[in-house]
């Protein structure tokens, strides 16, 4: 099938490279020229793993090209993709202007050919039949809105493209739904997935759903490590006693920092917005995210603990991305926590494998890099891990020690093993497990 995608961030250009794998031709556009030029190139503009060869394959065998302009994608297209940016607005709510701009821009491409736009962006309940409206005022054309939430993670975007758990078609209109089943196809072939399908604001409230959920069961097991912290216990063996309850399921239980990225932080707050809006209450959403803050904000008083005063004191930070697998740093936990250190009058020498170049466009310039963890370390009054990129695990740790000036680690996303690190000789902090002091 002709497919279109407009936007290519992450879930556009995942989107637009695992249908062309599959076996669709497919036009991606963004308003990005230096982006698109880099894709006619085969350069994917962000680290995932698996996408630079999928988007090699695709523009070699003529099933994946790239354009500037939406109307020769509409032209292209049977159906197309909508996949902008929606950013939180400072009252937490999604700001759809990129969304309304695009169906603007869309209805004006229109011809007499039927189109299926699909919704992929996660937008707040409702915001499809908006769209439709808002066509409809502008063009007689044929076309239908369909909602198909993408729940790909970055890391493992490609494979959770093409092995998704379920896909989602929200959609009021039979002729939609059969060019939707036709699109998918072959994915759903491959994997075995369920397909659900659904009306359109349905659609979209398993989206927000979904991800306000995984974001309260990170919040939630935050909140066991507070109480583990204040009163003893280990929170890696509670998640482990709760997880194997098949009502519970043991994923999305690992405390930590808390979560960031580009959807969990805008979604919880936009889903509390809607709550807000309908019943007046956000109660549970408005306790997630304030767990999530606090979870931040742990790790510095543990650090705060050791060495009294943070000022005039070098932390060297290991991890600055929001998770390993991927060089995105929005909505970093590691972008609180470092600016809160520089605040108090800490020196901050950071390391990452991957996500300095877009770390250093966003911390402030006082911030110092290293060129492996070990150099990070070096003199440093105590060591923060903020992401846990496996190669850390695998830090020698008689190394790490001699690196360091204080023998004190700050364990954000509980890396190491506690025993290991007393036998080691470190003062080891981490996060809802026993603390060592030495
Ligand atoms: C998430 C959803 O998983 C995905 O379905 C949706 O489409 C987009 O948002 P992503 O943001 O890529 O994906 O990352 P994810 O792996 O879900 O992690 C999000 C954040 O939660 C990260 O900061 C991670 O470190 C944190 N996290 C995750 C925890 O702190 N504990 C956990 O147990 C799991």
């Amino acid at each position: 099938m002709n497919i279109g995608v407009a936007g290519l961030g992450h879930v556009g250009l995942v989107t637009a490279a695992c249908l062309a794998e599959v076996g669709h031709h497919v036009v991606g556009m963004d308003v990005s020229t230096e982006r698109v030029q880099d894709l006619r190139r085969g350069k994917a503009p962000f680290f995932e793993p698996g996408l630079d060869l999928l988007i090699g394959r695709g523009l070699r065998e003529g099933r994946l090209r790239f354009e500037e302009r939406l109307p020769p994608v509409v032209e292209h297209s049977d159906a197309v993709f909508i996949c902008v940016g929606t950013p939180s607005l400072p009252n937490g709510e999604a700001d759809l202007s990129q969304v309304e701009g695009l169906a603007v821009e869309l209805a004006g491409c229109l011809d007499d050919r039927y189109r299926v736009l699909i919704e992929k962006s996660t937008v707040p309940v409702t915001t499809g039949g908006r769209m439709f409206r808002t066509i409809a005022r502008l063009t007689e054309c044929r076309c239908d809105i369909v909602s198909n939430p993408e729940f790909l993670r970055e890391g493992s975007a490609v494979h959770d493209a093409l092995n998704p758990d379920r896909i989602v078609i929200g959609s009021a209109s039979p002729e939609a739904t059969t060019v939707m089943r036709e699109i998918y196809a072959p994915v759903v072939e491959r994997s075995g997935c369920v397909v659900l399908e659904t009306d359109v604001a349905t659609a979209e409230l398993i989206k927000h759903a979904s991800n306000a959920f995984l974001a309260t069961k990170i919040s939630f097991i935050n909140y066991i490590a507070e109480v583990c912290d204040a009163v003893g216990g280990d929170v890696e063996i509670v998640a482990r006693g709760m997880g194997l309850d098949q009502r519970i399921a043991p994923d999305f239980l690992r405390a930590g920092i808390g979560y960031g990225g580009s959807c969990f932080p805008k979604d919880v707050g936009a889903f509390a917005a809607i709550g807000e809006q309908v019943s007046g209450d956000s109660a549970l959403l408005r306790a997630v995210q304030d767990i999530n803050r606090r979870a931040m904000r742990r790790l510095i008083e543990k650090v705060r603990s050791e060495l009294w005063y943070l000022k005039d004191k070098r932390i060297g930070v290991l991890g600055l991305a929001f998770k390993p697998g991927t060089d995105d740093m929005r909505d970093a936990p590691s972008l609180t926590i470092i600016a809160s250190l520089l605040e108090e009058g800490a020196e901050v020498v950071a390391y990452d494998p991957v996500a300095m170049p877009a770390a250093k466009e966003l911390l402030p310039e006082q911030v110092r890099f290293a060129g492996d963890p070990l150099e990070a370390l070096h003199d440093a009054h105590a060591a923060m891990i903020l992401t846990e990129w496996p190669q850390f695990a695998e830090l020698d740790l008689a190394e790490m020690k001699n690196a360091l000036r204080l023998p004190i680690v700050a364990d954000g996303r509980n890396v190491f093993d506690v025993g290991r690190m007393r036998d080691a000789g470190f003062t080891y902090l981490s996060m809802g497990r026993p603390a060592v002091e030495q």
